[in-house]
This record gives C-alpha cells, structure tokens and sequence, in this order.
C-alpha cells in the first residue's frame, strides 16, 4: 500500500499557545485570532499550501497556579484570552473544499447528547471533512468554573470519556437508518419515524434515551483523534483513535512512544492511526525552532535567535510540552482487512 505523510497544521484560536512572545514581533498575526479573515485566510492559505488538515487546540480554563493567580497569564497572553474553536470552522469549510478539520473539545465538561448533535452538524457543514481531537484536560481552574468543586482524578475523566463517545457513537450510527430522510415534497414527509431510533442509553454518567438530533452526515462518525498519554490515554487511542497527537522531548522517546501505542493497537479494533510526533529537546530549543520556522523558508541553515524573542525563564509559567505550529506527522496504514474505519 503507497504511504503518504500528510501535513497538518497546528493553531490556537488565542494570542499564543506555547510561544511566549512571538505575538509581539511586528510580523505575527496572532492578535488576529479574533477575526474571522484570519481564520478563512489561514485556511485557504494551507489549501493552496496543499495542507492536508488544521488542527486547533484548546483549554477550558485558565494557568492560575504561578504566584497564586492568573495575573502573569493574562499579561503575556498564555492561551488567555481563547474563543471556542469550533465556531470558525463552517466559515473556513465554505471558503476550502478539501482542507480537513481537527478540533479539539473536552470530554471531560460535555454532555454527549449536545456534543453529538455539534458535531454531526459541523459534520454537515464542512460536507465531511471534521475531525474530534478528544482530550480530558488538565487544569482545576476548569473544574471549578464548571460547576465541580476540583477535578475529577486522572482515570475517572478517562472512564467519563469513554461513556461520552460511546453515547455519541450510538448516535451517529445507530439513531437514523441511512433511507430515514426520504424528503417526499408530495406526501410532505420529511423523515420516517420508523426509521430514527431512540438509542436507550443508560450508563455510570449519562441516561440518554432518546434519538439523535441530527439526520445521517457524510462520515456520521467524525475522524477521532486523541492527545493524552498516559496509559489510560493509550488505552483509550487505541480504542478509539484514528490519529494520535503527541510530543516528546527527544526523537528516541518519542520513538519508544509510537511502538508502545502501535502494540496496544494490534489487540484493537483500530485501522489505521496517525501519530503526529515532533522532538522538542527543551522549551527553549522549541521557542528557537518556531522563531527559525517563522524567520525563514527553510529550517535549514540555523539563524541565531533574536534575544527578544527568548522569554524570561525565571517565570515558572513555562509550560512543559512544547510545540510547533506546523508539524509533519507519519500515518500508518494496516490492512484493510483487519476492520474498523477506511
Ligand atoms: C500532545 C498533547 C496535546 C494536548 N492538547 C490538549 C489540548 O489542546 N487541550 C486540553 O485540554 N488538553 C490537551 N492535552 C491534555 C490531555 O487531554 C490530557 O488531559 C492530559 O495529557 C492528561 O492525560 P494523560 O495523562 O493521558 O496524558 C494534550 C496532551 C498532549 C499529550
């Protein structure tokens, strides 16, 4: 089977994500992320680039733990302020036809129902090109703006997770039999009740009886894509993912990454995974790849980095993943007999 390396690219609906700094050279757009343009120009940019997809990040709450308070966030602008990113993309897929979308939304804070009917529709609308990166976040602040005390531990978010995309699996596949719009303008009958099926779900956290809100879409599942690595997160890729975005500090450990999820792969329904993987060997180093991917056409030759562009590492705000907004990431393909989705 031929392979290809599809290009994604990697973005924020906010001022930064992990490049403190960055915004400020006159060159960056990213004071941009409240207009639209720059979101329907990003995405006919990477059409025209021949990207294969956009990937947005998200959070739900805020770093507030530096000295007690939000205070050092909101001045460098650390994923503060951020908008929804779901809501650019209807607007990215009218100006594209082939550019896909991965959006990130917690499972973690979402009822099923709601979150199915969101994603069929953007499914719709972006005529099947959307993809759900499921993530189970990390940040109290979230929890507590969200109506919990603090946040449910590590592994209990990773079960709620899996019963989330269970009701939302049952949704989109087993609700609406594919001949249940029969859209007959004569008998003026839309859709045939015996066709649309109340899912009858009744679970640790959620009891949905009833039908999806949303008629068949083009993939009705959307392309599931998952970050998160611990060993339920794995788990759970494997389970359900069919691109898996991580990072890793050097190219060895993220070697020993993509070998120990493609085991836990063998023994699951899983048919194809994508790993999205870059080596950041510090924070520092991925603050100067970023600035060098920014300054010139080709990462090659190294320029010297602008001391304006390093942030004070004094501040302990510095977040522990590093990325880069434009990341290559190798898909791998098993056979197509082993099951699960083409
Ligand atoms: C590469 C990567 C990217 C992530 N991106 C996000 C994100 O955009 N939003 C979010 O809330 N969590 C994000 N997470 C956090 C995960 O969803 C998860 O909550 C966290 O990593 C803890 O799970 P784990 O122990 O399985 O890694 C990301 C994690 C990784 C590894």
């Amino acid at each position: 089977m031929a392979e290809r390396i599809p290009i994604n690219a990697f973005d924020m609906s906010c001022i930064m994500h992990q490049s403190p700094g960055l915004w400020a050279r006159p060159e960056d757009q990213s004071v941009r992320y409240k207009d639209l343009r720059y979101w329907t120009e990003l995405a006919q940019l990477l059409e025209r680039g021949k990207f294969d997809s956009l990937f947005i990040a998200d959070v739900l709450g805020v770093y507030d733990t530096y000295q007690g308070s939000a205070d050092a966030s909101i001045r460098r602008a650390m994923q503060i302020p951020v908008h929804d990113p779901v809501v650019p993309v209807s607007a990215m897929a009218a100006v594209t036809e082939k550019l896909g979308f991965g959006i990130t939304v917690s499972a973690t804070y979402e009822q099923p129902y709601a979150l199915a009917r969101r994603f069929g529709t953007l499914d719709h609308l972006t005529d099947g090109r959307i993809a759900w990166n499921i993530v189970t976040s990390y940040l109290d602040g979230a929890a507590r703006n969200l109506g919990m005390d603090r946040q449910m531990s590590h592994d209990d978010r990773y079960d709620l997770a899996a019963e989330v995309v269970d009701v939302c699996y049952q949704l989109w596949e087993g609700s609406w039999e594919e001949d249940a719009v029969v859209e007959d303008r004569e008998a003026q009958i839309y859709a045939d009740p015996e066709k649309v099926h109340g899912i009858d779900h009744q679970g640790r956290f959620f009891s949905v009886p009833g039908i999806s809100m949303v008629e068949p879409s083009p993939q009705r599942t959307p392309v599931i894509w998952q970050a998160g690595t611990s060993p339920a997160g794995r788990a759970f890729a494997a389970r359900n993912a069919e691109a898996v975005f991580t990072v890793a500090p050097t190219t060895a450990t993220l070697r020993t990454y993509v070998e120990d999820i493609r085991r836990t792969l063998e023994g699951s329904q899983a048919h194809w995974v994508q790993l999205h993987g870059y080596p950041t060997p510090s924070f520092v180093e991925a603050v100067k790849s970023i600035a060098i991917a920014a300054n010139a056409p080709s990462a090659y030759p190294r320029k010297p980095l602008p001391k304006d562009i390093v942030p004070p590492l004094t501040e302990p705000l510095i977040m522990r993943q590093s990325m880069e907004r434009v990341v290559l990431h190798a898909r791998q393909e098993f056979d197509s007999d082993a099951g699960g989705r083409q």
